[in-house]
């Protein structure tokens, strides 16, 4: 007695079919998964065996077959108990599957007494439904808001394995998930940290409000207390939040790491992560043997903000190489290769040195300069190279400090910022990219077009400056996110000669 349904597994973002095939012979009582399970999947044996019985069915006392295919692929989590117990009662008759069932996908972790808990994953699952040619989704009550973010689906929520065995028989239908104008919690714009109440530094903040209107990377180096950290926490409340199809790309990526909270099904807030300087290379950039998304990916369409770079180990800051060019993140492993998504924006701070004052013009600097040479090195010129604004944050001097002037609010900046988020909407409007910083290399003249003078001291910088191709084409897109921000078309020559600004390394 044999019989088989479908559930899904994630690989990164992309999810497979996997058939849960049940056999019951008549030999000793023995209870075994194959198809490559890990340890979740394996112990589901001991969930599934309970659950069926506190629903008041008998467990078969015979040989209990449970195959997991394509048996290539490594199956992890708790997700397959509900098609592991649905096959199971299949095989043994105590639930007939009609055709429509035999079609449909069950996913769902079983409690002891029957009740289903909620499994990271749906979204990437329910997202690629169509591409697996299967409308109907059996899945735990709490992940049905979250399903229900894509159009086009049956949806059943199902809170317990013997409403489900109900439904199944034809006993007592489940109803089908209804989607309800969702109710996003704990989002709401407050503002933590006011640019007003930031003293001074009005040039750090300029550069704050260019990184967040075209998403470009920023490192601010100065000495302690000047006010690095504050800036950058400051620029959460700046940026606008997500449009309908980011939030949908990074409710997948929180999904899949299960990092979604139950009451809030779809993230809107644009996500702010700060690793430590104590995380490893893999919560970074991501991995693991069965690979799992790292800081970058979770920071997808966001800010990954790295304060006190120099203190990250160096091999670490390198993996952020590549996706700092691609957007992408690809981690190879013996078994797969996964890429995840990783279009972040860079924002991080350092000190000068050691002691922090070598760029100080009263306070003497203690460092001699092997020490600063030492410590500078930490980040890689190619790192460097890939951010676009470097901007000094000097201390600040008794009457800044003590200046009660109140300066632009940040209510005021992010208004700004949304006008010139919105030119770059309508610019790109049928092409792969959304900010000024992703404009393909081919397209850059295309769209940041300049007239003959700002031409020419562009010119005369590269000769300077020393820029490389990389530096060229970067100080183009600040340019254009500067003319963009001040909603002008054409890139002037004062737009150039501030983004210019920018590009002059303070480290040496
Ligand atoms: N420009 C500023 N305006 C108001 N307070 C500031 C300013 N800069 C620094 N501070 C104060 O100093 C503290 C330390 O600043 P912080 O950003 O942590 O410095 P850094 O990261 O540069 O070492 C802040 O919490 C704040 O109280
Ligand atoms: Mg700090």
């Amino acid at each position: 007695m044999s019989a088989k349904v479908f559930s899904a597994s994630n690989i990164g973002l992309t999810s497979h079919l996997i058939e849960v095939e049940a056999d019951i012979s008549s030999s000793t009582t023995a209870f075994f998964i194959v198809g490559l399970p890990d340890a979740a999947v394996t112990e589901a044996k001991e969930r599934v065996r309970s659950a069926i019985k506190n629903c008041d069915l008998p467990f078969p006392r015979t040989k209990v077959t449970v195959n997991l295919a394509p048996a290539d692929l490594k199956k992890v989590g708790p997700s397959f108990d509900l098609p592991i117990a649905v096959a199971i009662l299949a095989a043994k008759k105590l639930i007939k599957l009609e055709n429509k069932d035999q079609q449909s996908l069950f996913i769902g972790e079983l409690s002891l007494d029957g009740s289903l808990r909620p499994v990271a994953g749906v979204l990437p699952i329910a997202s690629s439904l169509e591409k697996l040619k299967i409308k109907r989704l059996y899945l735990p009550a709490a992940n049905a808001q979250e399903a229900g973010l894509i159009e086009g689906l049956e949806i059943f929520p199902v809170k317990h394995l013997r409403q489900l065995i109900d439904h199944l028989k034809g006993e007592q239908l489940i109803a089908r998930f209804k989607k309800s104008p969702l109710k996003i919690t704990g989002q709401e714009n407050k503002t933590i940290i006011d640019l007003n109440h930031i003293k001074g530094q009005e040039q750090v903040k300029r550069a704050l409000i260019i990184a967040a209107a075209g998403y470009h990377n920023m490192l601010m180096i100065g000495p302690p207390g000047s006010g690095k950290t504050l800036l950058a926490k400051a620029l959460r409340d700046l940026l606008p939040p997500l449009s309908f199809a980011e939030s949908l790309e990074v409710t997948k990526i929180y999904s899949l790491a299960g990092l979604l909270p139950p009451a809030q099904p779809l993230i809107i807030a644009r996500p702010f992560r700060s690793p430590h300087h104590t995380s490893s290379g893999i919560a970074l950039v991501g991995g693991g043997s069965f690979p799992k998304p790292g800081e970058i990916t979770l920071a997808h369409r966001g800010i990954l903000f790295l304060d006190e770079l120099p203190e990250f180990p160096r091999a670490v800051l390198e993996n952020l190489r590549q996706p700092l060019e691609d957007g992408l993140i690809t981690v190879s492993r013996a078994s797969t290769t996964v890429q995840f998504p990783a279009r972040f924006t860079l924002i991080a701070t350092a000190n000068p040195c050691p002691c922090g004052y070598a760029t100080d013009l009263e306070k003497p600097c203690r460092c001699s300069p092997m020490q600063i040479q030492k410590y500078q090195k930490k980040i890689s010129g190619p790192l460097l190279d890939r951010i676009d604004l470097q901007v000094a944050v000097p201390r600040l001097n008794m009457r800044e400090l003590t200046d009660k002037k109140i300066t632009t609010t940040t209510k005021n900046f992010s208004e700004q910022i949304k006008i010139a988020q919105e030119k770059q909407a309508e610019r790109f409007k049928n092409l792969p990219w959304l900010y000024n910083s992703e404009i393909d290399h081919k397209k850059i003249e295309e769209f940041c077009r300049l007239d003959m003078e700002s031409e020419q001291l562009l010119k005369t910088a590269i000769v300077k400056f020393q820029l490389s191709a990389r530096s060229y084409h970067k100080i183009l897109k600040i340019s254009r996110t500067i003319a963009d921000l001040e909603q002008s078309e054409a890139i002037k020559l004062q737009h150039v000669a501030e983004a210019l600004q920018y590009r002059q390394n303070i480290l040496q």
